[in-house]
């Protein structure tokens, strides 16, 4: 199934690791061409050599930059448009989440909710938008979380900031679509990405991945059983970029094994 991404440009926000870095990959072999981002130098090198092995070199446009800096994502976005000629996918997917609950929350964990859930995304809309434009329209998927809709006590920053997100998107997928361009979200469950190896090695540096994950997918009661893979969030990314996707915006389509309740 051909799913007309080949030739276009993709800028993926937090492609360095995780799930941004699969659906880098996935990008690429499908023949568009992809930028991504991250604030660690070496994390980032280390994804250009990886990604590399999926496409040629002049199709990967790699370079780091905070997501929650208006200028870096400006620099970051006009400098993929002069190197590929355009823009059109955007992907946020820069992030992690902030475990604690209301009063062991700061505000500067706040804030930094604020800036990575928010400002990070309008900063990157804003950046990309007149170059979707001038392609005559593109696409924008924003990772969301299963917590946007069902919060939890224990992650109450990213819940509150994740469901302020699912609003926006619905309001830049009413707003934007005069522009043809199509905005839908992605909310995930659990997936097994670089986020949770971080947290397997400072919890439970002694247990087997395969058990904790297992474990993990028990506690949580995952009705598939297992926690995701990143392939299987990039998978639906592509398909919502793809010319299959041309009649769907303002969704959000949840990866998360059966996991979220709301309907
Ligand atoms: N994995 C899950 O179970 C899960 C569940 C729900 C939602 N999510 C969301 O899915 C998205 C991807 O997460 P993941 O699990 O793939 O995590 P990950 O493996 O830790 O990857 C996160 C990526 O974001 C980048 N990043 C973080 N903060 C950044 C910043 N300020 N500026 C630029 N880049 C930044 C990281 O690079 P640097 O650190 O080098 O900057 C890295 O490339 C996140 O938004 C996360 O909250 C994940």
């Amino acid at each position: 199934m051909d799913l007309g991404l080949k030739e276009k440009v993709a800028v993926i926000m937090g492609g360095t690791s995780g799930v941004g870095l699969k659906t880098a990959e996935m990008f690429l072999q499908e023949g568009a061409k992809v930028a991504i981002c991250g604030r660690d130098r070496k994390r980032m090198e280390n994804a250009f050599s990886h990604l590399a092995k999926f496409g040629p070199a002049e199709q990967i446009f790699a370079t780091t930059c905070d997501v929650t800096n208006k200028e870096d994502v400006n620099r970051f976005v006009d400098a993929v448009a002069e190197n590929f000629g355009g823009v059109d996918v955007l992907v946020n997917a820069a992030g992690q989440s902030v475990m604690g609950h209301f009063f062991d929350i700061t505000d500067e964990q706040w804030k930094e909710q604020i800036e990575l859930k928010y400002f990070a995304i309008i900063y990157a809309v804003r950046a990309v938008y007149p170059y979707l434009v001038k392609r005559g329209g593109g696409r924008i998927i924003n990772i969301n979380a299963t917590l946007a809709k069902e919060p939890e006590r224990h992650m109450v920053a990213t819940a509150a900031t994740r469901a302020g997100l699912l609003n926006l998107s619905k309001t830049l997928a009413h707003e934007l679509a005069a522009d043809n361009i199509l905005v839908n979200s992605v909310s995930l469950g659990l997936i097994r990405t670089d986020q949770w190896e971080r947290r397997r090695l400072k919890n439970a540096p002694n247990v087997d991945a395969e058990s904790y994950y297992a474990d993990l997918a028990k506690k949580r009661n995952i009705p598939l059983g297992r926690v995701g893979e990143p392939e299987e969030v990039a998978g639906v990314i592509l398909f919502l970029a793809s010319d299959w996707a041309s009649y769907v915006s303002g969704s959000t389509v949840e990866v998360a094994g059966g996991l979220g309740k709301a309907l």
